[in-house]
């Protein structure tokens, strides 16, 4: 009898603490919390409009379990045949979640795990291209050393075993070196510390990707639909406009500047002002998302909205402008909140690799560097990042500013073009974090810096320059303008400067 009442008194509690556990998920399009997120657009003094939360909440929630494509000569026995009939498998069974390290792994299972719903296929043409080994190109694949392809995912669905692609894991995790595998740190690394996964390389290749513009959006031609995904219809002199006559080849010419620094560009970005992958370890302390701080980074629920964003619910209106034809639509199903919840509780949880660099005498002198250059008033410790925006050159701030913005009012010199003439275009830089540079690589919003050494290297300000990141095609010799910091040192100096950064 007491045992039973032990039981029962136990089942309530367990309950109890799952509900509890449930109750604090915040709801992640909520209208007020969504009303004041975005900044308002540059030039145009609007903010991204969402869909409603009734639309929204009326998608189709997408929540299946995904599993990796081995190079073909490594696939395991019987694994192909594991996939057609194991069936679809939820991603995240967020009843079964009862405490913080079930949360977690959870979103380790989402960070990894989750592929990109717009990508997915089920193409016999190119579920037959994954299988077959010619179509990895030894030289342009990256085999992982468990055998499996970095960045492509199987899916069973109610339709059949689909191919897709990773989502966040594609372009947030790094691999050193030695192969220490960085979760949250960038997918192009420093060449000095880091490897670069090729599975850009296998797209561009093969084109396994039908179209890496994911939106339902009928027979538009190629150009057309990447036009879509950046152009700038309110612009006067858009630049995206040649986009429209694009050809596949065009496209991969500047989008795989990848491991050049620039990220590939996604929706809203651009493919002629790229940004780099940010590192998201620490993100929790930071304020604002992407290089523009285009959205507030307030509480855990704003980086919920991110993913859910950036996975499926991109803006597509701006102010009179819909970048999309009447009938297109770019979303298709949302996950559910407790997958997104998991994944940002995931990311929040997310610790830079040990640091091999310490803080010797060099370090130390190159620290007082750091003090009298005044770099603490941006980079200030412990962060060092003042977690303000600066002005791009050539913008002048709304008065007054959006709220929730702490603007710095004046402008480190970098190239304006993203903050501009973008959808990502806010007018502001944000004060980006120095911690793990020793092993991110790649400085600067668009990544057309490889290393300090050039970064405090005045000579990056020349005409002649060879930039080590980021340019456009065809350009070798470019000038890296702003951000002149640090630039009058002397060779020791600079060294000094360098050895503390990479402290960090
Ligand atoms: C195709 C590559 C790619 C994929 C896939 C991707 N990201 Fe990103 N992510 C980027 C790039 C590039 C930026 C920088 C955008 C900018 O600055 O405008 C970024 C920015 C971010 C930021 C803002 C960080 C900061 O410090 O400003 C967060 C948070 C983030 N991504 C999370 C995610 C999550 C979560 C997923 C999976 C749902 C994901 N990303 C998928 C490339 C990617
Ligand atoms: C007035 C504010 C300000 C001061 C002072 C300043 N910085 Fe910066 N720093 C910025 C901004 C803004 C960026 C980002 C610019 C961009 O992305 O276009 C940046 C970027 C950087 C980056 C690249 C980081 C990355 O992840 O891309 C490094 C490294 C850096 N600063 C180091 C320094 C050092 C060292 C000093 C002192 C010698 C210094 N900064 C002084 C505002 C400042």
């Amino acid at each position: 009898m007491r045992t039973a009442l032990l039981k029962h008194t136990l089942f309530l509690l367990i309950t109890a603490c799952a509900a509890l556990s449930q109750s604090r998920i915040p709801k992640v399009w909520d209208e007020a919390a969504l009303a004041t997120w975005a900044t308002p657009i540059a030039n145009l003094n609007v903010r991204p409009s969402h869909i409603s939360p009734a639309e929204y909440d009326a998608l189709p929630v997408q929540n299946l379990r995904t599993y990796p494509v081995y190079l073909p000569s490594r696939e395991p026995a019987g694994y192909w045949q594991m996939l057609q009939t194991t069936g679809p498998k939820p991603l995240i069974e967020s009843a079964a979640l009862r405490t913080e390290k079930d949360w977690l792994e959870a979103g380790r299972r989402v960070f990894e795990e989750l592929d990109h719903l717009p990508l997915r296929t089920l193409d016999p043409k190119f579920i037959a291209a994954a299988r077959n080994m010619e179509t990895f190109v030894p030289a342009r694949t990256t085999v992982l050393p468990d055998g499996t392809i970095f960045g492509m995912r199987w899916v069973p669905t109610p339709a059949g075993v689909a191919l897709s692609y990773t989502n966040c894991a594609n372009c947030h995790v790094g691999y050193l070196k030695d192969g220490t595998r960085v979760v949250g740190g960038p997918t192009f690394m420093s060449r000095e510390t880091g490897v670069a996964p090729l599975l850009f390389a296998v797209h561009q290749a093969n084109r396994l990707v039908p179209a890496a513009i994911p939106i339902r959006m009928g027979d538009e031609p190629f150009g057309m639909r990447m036009y879509r995904a950046y152009g700038v219809p309110w612009a006067p002199n858009d630049i995206h406009t040649r986009m429209k006559t694009m050809t596949q080849d065009d496209f991969f010419a500047w989008s795989g500047a990848g491991d050049r620094g620039g990220a590939i560009p996604r929706w809203n970005g651009s493919l002629f002002f790229p940004t780099k992958v940010p590192d998201l370890i620490g993100i929790k302390d930071r304020k604002y998302l992407d290089a523009t701080a285009t959205h507030l980074h307030r509480n855990i629920g704003d980086l919920m909205r991110y993913a859910a964003l950036v996975s499926s619910a991109e803006s597509t209106v701006f102010g009179d402008h819909n970048v999309l034809p009447a009938e297109a639509s770019r979303v298709q199903a949302r996950l559910p909140d407790e997958a997104l919840y998991a994944l940002a509780l995931y990311i929040y949880s997310l610790q830079p690799p040990p640091n091999p660099n310490k803080l010797d005498a060099q370090a130390r002198a190159g620290r007082q560097i750091f003090r009298r250059q005044g770099c603490p008033a941006c980079h200030t410790p412990p962060l060092y990042t003042s977690n303000k925006v600066t002005l791009a050159q050539g913008f002048t701030p709304p008065k007054p500013t959006s709220p929730g913005l702490d603007v710095l009012p004046i402008t480190v010199g970098t190239d304006p073009g993203l903050a501009l003439a973008t959808r990502k275009g806010t007018g502001y830089y944000k004060v980006p974090s120095l911690k793990g540079l020793w092993y991110r690589g790649h400085y600067l919003h668009d990544g057309s810096v490889a290393s300090l050494e050039e970064m405090f290297d005045p000579q990056r300000l020349e005409e002649t320059h060879t930039p080590g990141g980021f340019s456009p095609p065809g350009v070798k010799a470019r000038a890296i303008r702003g951000h002149e910091f640090g630039l009058r040192l002397n060779t020791k100096q600079r060294a000094q400067l360098i050895a503390f950064l990479k402290t960090l």
